[in-house]
């Protein structure tokens, strides 16, 4: 199959638009990361994302609505808190997860009883989404376990003669995928995985906000997770990638004991002037960390790096999403230096 390259004019939306409603998948920026997006309701049309990614079955896809109120649609109950988390947040980088109603078919919702609710707030995929009149199941955009895309050209690279069309609508704005809450009771929500939205943020509006173990570590085999994603190697570039912790001093010596061909670092704007290895940056504060990370790694790999060692950021605010991100690229492998 030869994938369209569509922009964002108003033609070129509407052709994307009526792909989805055919049934066919198409690849849609969003203000996170890309999505391979489908009408939710199709199952047909929700196999074809499962095959193109290489995505395990059981790992369920986010329903993408241009409304909050839309849910009760798709869902059997939405709390209170549910309300006010949307009203603060939405549109924006939050999924919410809540029981799912018979809309929204098993091969949807990974044969869970619950489906993950988004409002997206970029244009492009607010249009595709009222253009088509379907709700958008939306995984993002990468073959399973490669990094997310956050151009037109990454989903091209791993998509290309696999999906009907992608649209560009440019760079990712936050460059990581949403922060993804389930909802204990009406004081309490569980962060299963951090994003752009953070703890700090859902305080202001929740009384308790747990982050769930998970996010930090690996989880082991046979343990129950609270969302499938967690059991799966995410994010890898073809290199190795190894997260040290720690000043820039024990860095720079790490990497020059360490170092060889095809050997770069991944440091932070800032410690360039000082770093006499090869290497790439990333930013110098958490969202630019954020927005960067995704494309460093593609680039690395395309720039032939075999090992790279990157700089950790903080674990606080959105450090904490870019944090969870690099330790599952890393295959946990971390060093405190
Ligand atoms: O920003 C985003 O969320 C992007 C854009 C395209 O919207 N989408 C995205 O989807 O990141 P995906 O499929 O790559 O990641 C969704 C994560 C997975 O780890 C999945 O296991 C989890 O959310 N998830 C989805 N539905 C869930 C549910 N009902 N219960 C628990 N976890 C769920
Ligand atoms: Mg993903």
């Amino acid at each position: 199959m030869e994938t369209i390259l569509f922009n964002d004019s108003p033609e070129d939306l509407y052709k994307a638009a009526e792909l989805i409603k055919n049934g066919e998948i198409v690849g849609i920026p969003t203000e996170t990361v890309y999505g391979l997006g489908a009408d939710a309701s199709n199952e047909e049309a929700v196999r074809k994302i499962f095959a193109a990614k290489g995505r395990p079955a059981d790992n369920p896809l986010i329903v993408h609505l241009a409304d909050f109120n839309d849910a009760v649609k798709y869902t059997s109950h939405i709390p209170e808190i549910a309300y006010k988390l949307a009203d603060e947040f939405c549109p924006g980088p939050l999924t919410i997860i809540l029981p799912k109603n018979d809309k929204i078919p098993s091969v949807t919702s990974g044969g869970l009883d619950t489906v993950g609710i988004r409002v997206p707030a970029h244009p492009v995929m607010r249009r595709i989404i009222e253009i088509s009149g379907c709700p958008i199941a939306a995984p993002s955009a990468n073959t399973s376990g490669y990094p997310s895309p956050t151009t037109a050209s990454h989903v091209m690279y791993d998509m290309s003669g696999k999906i009907s069309a992608v649209v560009d609508g440019g760079q990712s704005e936050f460059g990581l995928e949403s922060t993804v809450i389930s909802i204990e009771n009406e004081d309490t929500v569980r962060i299963l995985r951090p994003g752009c939205v953070t703890s700090e943020h859902l305080s202001r509006i929740c009384r308790n906000v747990i982050i769930d173990k998970a996010i930090l570590k690996e989880v082991e085999a046979g343990e129950t997770v609270s969302s499938p994603g967690m059991k799966y190697k995410h994010y890898s570039p073809q290199a190795d990638i190894v997260l040290l912790e720690g000043a820039i001093e024990a860095f720079t010596e790490y990497v020059g004991r360490n170092y060889g061909d095809d050997v770069y670092g991944l440091i932070f704007d800032t410690d360039a002037e000082s770093f006499p290895y090869r290497y790439l940056t990333y930013g110098s504060n958490d969202s630019q960390l954020a927005h960067n990370i995704f494309s460093k790694l593609r680039e690395l790999d395309e720039m032939g790096a075999k090992k790279v060692f990157v700089r950790a950021p903080s674990k606080e605010g959105v450090g904490l999403a870019v944090y969870n991100r690099l330790i599952r690229a890393a295959g946990f492998e971390v060093i405190r230096i």
